[in-house]
């Protein structure tokens, strides 16, 4: 078996973000052990306040921000944090050569139904031209990432990893709070038969949108000339690990005629993160005609459409707009 630590040091990662990765790691062990008692722990519905996105925050948004936020503080190497719970950039250490952005609870609508949900985590290296809790920290574009991931805390915690080369996958061992690697590259395969969207939004969408998923349901009386599967979880990170499982298109595309008109998930701490873990599993991730890395960000927690998955199913779709 190779532990967290061990495959961190065989990918030559430098240590200082080895060190904030297994911070991240020990941080998700407790979220996960709250998670696992559920009522038992006090953690379930809501805090009664909203967040800068007009959501109402679940105690469990708060108790894992909080966590997380406390945790990476501590780090001599992180300069600033940015997380879906805090309205502005939270500046940190000084000298720190790293800034780190996170949903610290992805899927905030399962906690109550013990369905799964997640923690989302990027890494960008500090820009020494702004200051520390500046927002501008984060105006970079994903290809920036030096390190991005996911926490699943579902039947088994798992966390899906890339420090700039393969995504891999690990998974908790509750008794030592540590994780094992459990897969050693992951490789989304380029067709599929599998797609994830909310069927509730379809008015919303796009001409192009709503043709392309019509005829994935047409199935193989259709264009396609073949049967497809529909799976949503409701959480990104439990739809992406299918996706980056065995294939499939995740989409949640621009809402043409609602406010929400970029779609529903955030650039920095959901649509980047999950991008990098696509792209390095051989997927592909795009807003629409540009991938997703490519995007030159404008506001901390500015939306954008996500289509990811099979990279041929994704040219495929992009090719239809
Ligand atoms: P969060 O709980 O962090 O606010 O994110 C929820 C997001 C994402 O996880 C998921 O893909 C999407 O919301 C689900 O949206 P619907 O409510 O449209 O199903
Ligand atoms: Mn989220
Ligand atoms: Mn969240």
């Amino acid at each position: 078996m190779i532990d967290l630590a061990r495959q961190l040091t065989d990918d030559n990662t430098p240590a200082e973000l080895g060190q904030l990765v297994l911070k991240l790691a020990s941080v998700s062990a407790d979220i996960s052990a709250k998670v696992r008692l559920g009522a038992l722990a006090g953690v379930l519905g809501s805090a009664g306040e909203q967040n800068v996105q007009g959501e109402t925050q679940k105690k469990l948004d708060v108790i894992a921000n909080d966590m997380l936020k406390e945790a990476l503080l501590s780090l001599p190497q992180v300069r600033a944090l940015a997380s879906e719970e805090e309205d502005n950039v939270v500046a940190a250490n000084h000298g720190g050569a790293y800034i780190v952005a996170f949903d610290p609870l992805d899927g905030s609508s399962n906690i109550d139904i013990n369905g799964q949900i997640g923690t989302i985590f990027t890494v960008y290296p500090a820009r020494d031209e702004v200051a520390c809790d500046s927002a501008e920290q984060f105006a970079q574009p994903g290809r920036q990432q030096v390190c991005a991931g996911y926490m699943l805390y579902g039947p088994s915690t798992q966390m899906a990893l890339t420090t700039g080369g393969p995504s891999r996958l690990f998974t908790l061992v509750p008794e030592q709070g540590a994780y094992q690697l459990t897969q050693n590259e992951l490789n989304i395969a380029p067709e599929c038969q599998e797609f994830a969207i909310n069927m509730a939004n379809q008015r919303h969408w796009s001409p192009a949108t709503q043709a392309y998923i019509a005829d994935l349901q047409a199935g193989s009386t259709g264009a396609r000339g073949k049967d497809f599967n529909m799976r949503w979880n409701g959480a990104m990170v439990g739809d992406v690990h299918r996706v980056l499982m065995r294939g499939g298109i995740f989409l949640y595309p621009a809402n043409t005629q609602s406010k929400t008109h970029n779609g529903k998930l955030r650039l920095l701490y959901e649509a980047n993160p999950m991008a990098l873990l696509v792209e390095n599993a051989g997927g592909k991730a795009v807003v629409g005609a540009q991938a997703i890395l490519d995007v030159a960000p404008e506001s901390l927690h500015q939306r954008v459409p996500v289509i990811l998955g099979s990279g041929a199913e994704v040219e495929y779709f992009q090719a239809q707009q």
